[in-house]
């Protein structure tokens, strides 16, 4: 069988389009011509049945420290020791091993512990601009929600949120494919995040207290717990992680909606509908567009033949929109039921499966129930400014919107 490059296939750049619509066109018109394109690092996937299948397929593997030697991170520096402990990048039982500890400390006890602190988060957001009637809603809403959320789950005092936020921009620039570029800034915040957690951390082993810092240190499973490094590493990872993707993932919200009036107006009138509005606009503009593999083995895709050795883009936000998985994909419909065994591919799927998905989902369904309930209409207020090609998360830098009726 030919390869895959051989084979006469749509080539896809990444973020060819200005805007999310356009955006979606392409990986429509891709997907009809083929299951499978080519693009600059490798395949990319584009069918919903494919990239389910993909994920759980013992053949791929995650995107490991291929990635971030690719993406120019000195092997060995402290950078890179990081991302050697965040689960992502890991595979088999070390994966499996800090995946089981961690998940034994972040409980869903723990995450739905953080309701009402996140609803008052939002909340007071949108007070300090509800009187003027607009605002630019990445700057105002977006960006300041979910840093504090992720400071108290971990058990960083109020003090020390805008701390976390600068070191959490600064570690994000690690997962852009020319990080190697912002070397420095990343090693100087992952120092300086290193050397406030080290404090928190002997602090907690001296008085532990209800966050999830403690429950780290103490979590142990047959003999078994986290050593000092990887406890950096995961409160690191939960920085990182938890942060750019919530906040995108919020300003994509808002952004469709903001282009859906008569569902704003439908989740107004029926505000109980708010956990699968949220489902709907998460699957609709998801802040992970993609996700990356590689090929261990030589796979059949579609027909098409990737050879061992090639990284393979599972597009999951073209399978998001299939409709040969689901009926009306190209429709946005807060009131759809999707059919039974259908995968939102937002929060990924097999092994690495989002450890986050319900905290996130808690956040954005109490930011979309606050503004929806405070918010008559929500319309475009000037142009919305799509990040640039390069940046991992999908979402926006700046989205000006207006309530005003
Ligand atoms: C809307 C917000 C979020 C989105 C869209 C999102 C999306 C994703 C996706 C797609 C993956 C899998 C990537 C892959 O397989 O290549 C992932 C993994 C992960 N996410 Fe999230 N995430 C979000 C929020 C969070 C939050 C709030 C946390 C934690 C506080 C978190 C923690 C993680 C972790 C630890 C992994 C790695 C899991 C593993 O490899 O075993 N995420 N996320």
């Amino acid at each position: 069988m030919t390869t895959y490059l051989d084979a006469d296939l749509p080539v896809l750049l990444p973020r060819a389009a200005d805007t999310s619509e356009a955006t979606r066109a392409i990986l429509n018109s891709a997907r009809e011509a083929s299951p499978v394109a080519k693009g600059p690092f490798g395949a990319i996937v584009l069918r919903h049945e494919d990239v389910v299948a993909l994920l759980r397929d013992r053949r791929l593997r995650g995107p490991g420290m291929d990635f971030a030697r690719l993406a120019g991170i000195p092997e060995g520096g402290r950078a890179w020791k990081r991302q050697e402990q965040i689960l992502l990048f890991m595979e088999g039982d070390d994966h499996h091993r800090l995946r089981r500890l961690v998940s034994a400390a972040f409980t869903p006890k723990a995450v739905e512990a953080l309701r009402p602190f996140t609803r008052s988060v939002i909340s007071r957001l949108i007070d300090d601009v509800e009187a003027d009637g607009e605002c630019d809603a990445v700057a105002a809403l977006c960006d300041p929600y979910p840093i504090p959320v992720i400071s108290e789950l971990v058990g960083v005092e109020m003090d020390r949120w805008e701390d976390m936020s600068r070191w959490a921009s600064s570690i994000l620039l690690s997962l852009r494919f020319d990080a190697g570029q912002f070397i420095d800034e990343i090693e100087q915040a992952q120092a300086e995040l290193d050397e406030f957690i080290d404090g928190l951390i002997a602090a907690r082993r001296a008085e532990p207290r209800d966050d999830l810092l403690s429950r780290l240190i103490a979590v142990e499973e047959a003999g078994d717990r986290l050593s000092p490094s990887e406890l950096l590493s995961v409160v690191s990872m939960m920085l990182v992680a938890g942060t750019d993707t919530t906040r995108n993932q919020l300003s994509n919200i808002i952004h469709t909606f903001s282009e859906h009036p008569e569902q704003w107006a439908l989740l107004r009138e029926r505000p109980e509908l708010v956990s699968a509005a949220v489902e709907e606009a998460i699957r609709w503009e998801p802040a992970t567009e993609a996700l990356p593999r590689f090929a261990l083995d030589d796979v059949e895709i579609g027909g098409h033949l990737v050879p061992a050795g090639t990284i393979v883009v599972l597009m999951s936000m073209a399978a998001n929109h299939d409709e040969g998985s689901l009926p009306g994909a190209d429709r946005f419909d807060i009131t759809r039921e999707a059919p039974a065994g259908w995968h939102l591919l937002t929060f990924g799927g097999g092994v690495h499966y989002c450890l986050g998905a319900s905290l996130a989902r808690l956040e954005l369904v109490e930011a979309v129930a606050e503004l929806s309930a405070r918010f008559p209409v929500l319309r475009p207020a000037g142009d919305a400014v799509r990040h640039p090609t390069g940046s991992p998360i999908a979402g926006y830098a700046s989205l000006p919107i207006t309530w005003r009726p």
